[in-house]
């Protein structure tokens, strides 16, 4: 076990890195639809009190324990106990999970910025069109694995890294110019109406609540990447005098506004053009063309803001791609390429069974879930809280409140004034909350 020598250059580079990681397909493609399917405002309100109680508490922890250790997931878990390895060890399935979802959705964002190339496929019918074609979408999802396991085989991660800190900023950019011109559509105010003001008396008793309660969970694990050690990772590469906990706030944010502003552009768009709010996973595809469509220079808005998506995904598509491939490396005789490319090899064949599941296959199923939506439940819902709920555990209980603020504190240069909230939602709040919200879920079905 060596230290790590590697650092973050600079604080924006650390906080790029971080927030390129937490901002992907979660922020822009998930967050929208999953308030669509959950109710809206109520959805919203409840993932704002998870952030709140189990996101930030979560992410500074496992910052807080890299930063201490200082070295990968597991053996940084191990330092603080020898027996506690195993909390580092749920990104290994985590990542897998994420990704066999994701190359399939960064397909389609692929298919669809040549789309607006070709100014094909702009109206909402083509996206269930598009995805029920049984082949053509596997197509994408290689294409979108295979740049994913160049860049990590080739080493231009760090490049690309850089490219994303100044994409990301572009990335706001766009997303605030789109979110005011749909604010602007006839009828818009019953999106924002759906999205800001709760409406109770559409929950479905108590198995609904807690049915959006699991998702407002899984959304906020699934977007800060929790729970998957890829942050304990992250904090061991900052140097001593960082400050955890302002990092940790301004990633939250970050990702948060992101969200929000995804919601905002796509949410209003919806209403204004008369579609389901609860449509599911095709929602970005079917709403946006839509709106481009309705612009000066539509297509070419339309490539860019794709090839915008593409980035963020790929940013945190590399980095998971990235956390099984240094495993395999460790645990294999593999070279890095060979590893890289079975790995991919075995995502893709995952993710065209599961690109199948929600188009020309629907019985590729578990139960009635389709195969897609059964992966995503694994990751988000089973095994990044549990990875969370282990991180709580480690951190409150086991290497302790004093010796977790020492560390957050700098060693007490750095005034921690969160420290009893903090103690409160690491030892009790958050690991009830998971495993009350987890048992009841899992036992009522999904
Ligand atoms: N947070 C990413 C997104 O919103 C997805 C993700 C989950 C992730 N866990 C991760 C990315 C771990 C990188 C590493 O799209």
């Amino acid at each position: 076990m060596t230290n790590n020598k590697e650092q973050w250059s600079s604080r924006f580079g650390f906080i790029m890195a971080a927030a390129g990681s937490a901002i992907g397909l979660g922020n822009l493609w998930k967050f929208p639809y999953i308030t669509g399917t959950n109710g809206g405002a109520v959805f919203l309100l409840l993932y704002i009190v998870f952030l709140v109680l189990l996101g930030i508490p979560i992410l500074l922890s496992e910052l807080s324990i890299g930063r201490f250790a200082g070295m990968n997931a597991i053996d940084s878990c191990k330092k603080i106990d020898s027996k506690w390895g195993f909390a580092g060890a749920f990104g290994i399935a985590g990542a897998f999970g994420v990704m066999s979802s994701y190359c399939v959705v960064g397909g389609w964002v692929i298919r669809y910025i040549i789309n607006s190339v070709t100014d094909a496929g702009m109206s909402a019918d083509y996206f269930s069109e598009f995805s029920s074609r049984g082949l053509e979408p596997i197509l994408w999802t290689l294409v979108f694995m295979a740049i994913t396991c160049f860049i990590v085989t080739g080493g231009v991660a760090k490049g690309i890294e850089r490219v994303s800190s100044i994409l990301l900023p572009i990335l706001i950019v766009f997303l605030l110019g789109i979110m005011i011109y749909s604010l602007t559509l006839p009828n818009a105010i019953e999106g924002v109406k759906f999205f800001l003001v709760p409406d109770f008396s559409e929950i479905e008793g108590f198995s609904g609540f807690m049915r959006i309660a699991l998702n407002a969970m899984g959304q906020v694990f699934f977007s800060l990447s929790l729970g998957m050690g890829t942050l304990i990772t992250y904090g061991s590469y900052l140097p001593k005098e960082s400050r955890l906990l302002q990092s940790t706030v301004t990633v939250v944010v970050m990702d948060t506004v992101i969200a929000l502003a995804a919601g905002f552009a796509i949410l209003p768009a919806v209403f204004s053009f008369g579609l389901e709010p609860g449509g599911g996973f095709g929602l970005i595809f079917q709403t946006l063309p839509v709106v481009f469509s309705r612009m000066n220079g539509g297509t070419f808005i339309s490539a860019i803001f794709f090839v915008l998506v593409l980035f963020a995904a790929l940013t945190s598509s590399i980095s998971l791609l990235e956390v099984i491939v240094a495993w395999v490396c460790t645990k294999t005789k593999l070279t890095r390429t060979w590893a890289a490319i079975i790995v991919s090899a075995l995502i893709f064949a995952a993710g065209s069974l599961a690109s199948l599941s929600v188009g020309a296959v629907p019985q590729l199923s578990v139960g009635d879930v389709p195969l897609f939506n059964f992966f995503t439940f694994m990751s988000d819902k089973v095994i990044m809280p549990l990875g969370g709920f282990f991180i709580c555990l480690l951190t409150g209980w086991i290497w302790g409140i004093p010796n977790a603020s020492e560390e957050i504190s700098n060693s007490g240069k750095l005034k921690f004034r969160a420290r009893k909230l903090f103690s409160v939602t690491v030892r009790y709040i958050a690991p009830a909350l998971i495993a009350v919200i987890f048992v009841t879920s899992v036992f009522s079905g999904e």
